[in-house]
């Protein structure tokens, strides 16, 4: 029955399409592909951020089941375009707001907005223009100091 092995072969490549991969939702918001997205995460910010982004001790802090909690605050939005790993990072502004989108769904969907709306292309294109310098640490702290405030308000 050697014939039969092919419509399986045809159909096992056929369902072979780029999906997000193990444990992830089938559709990423603002990731049209997240095969490049992870490639892009391991090419330009796993150096520091580590492959299940835990980090650095020291140096990088943690993003994974943490990083969301910036969308919650004023400010956090756009802190997370502008700091100086991502605003500077050496990727189109396309490439860019499309592994920040995968990277928050990714390593911290449990603290992502419920109206979470991905980062465009242009709105990271404005905001890294603006990039922290010296003063991404201090930035940081004021906003992670408004996470338990915040937190009260929303019960
Ligand atoms: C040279 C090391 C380095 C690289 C490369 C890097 N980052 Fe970072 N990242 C940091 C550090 C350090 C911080 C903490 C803020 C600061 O002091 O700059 C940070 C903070 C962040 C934050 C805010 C979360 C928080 O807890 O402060 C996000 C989001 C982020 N990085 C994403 C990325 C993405 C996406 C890339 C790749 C495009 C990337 N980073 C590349 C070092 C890096």
């Amino acid at each position: 029955m050697r014939w039969l092995a092919v419509p399986a072969l045809m159909l096992a490549t056929g369902a072979a399409v780029a999906t997000p991969g193990p444990g992830l939702p089938d559709t990423m918001p603002g990731v049209a592909n997240p095969a490049r997205a992870r490639q892009n995460w391991i090419l330009a910010c796993q150096g520091c951020h580590r492959a299940d982004a835990t980090g650095t001790p020291q140096t990088t802090p943690t993003m994974a089941g943490f990083v969301g909690r910036f969308l919650h605050v004023p400010g956090g939005r756009e802190y997370l375009a502008q700091v100086p790993g991502v605003a500077t990072a050496a990727l189109s502004n396309d490439a860019l707001a499309e592994v920040l989108n995968w990277s928050l769904i990714r390593f911290d969907p449990a603290h992502l907005p419920g109206d979470f709306t991905p980062y465009t292309s242009a709105e990271v294109g404005r905001l890294r223009m603006k990039p922290l310098r010296t003063e991404a640490a201090a930035t940081r702290a004021g906003l992670v100091a408004r996470f338990k405030i915040e937190g009260k308000q929303q019960k």
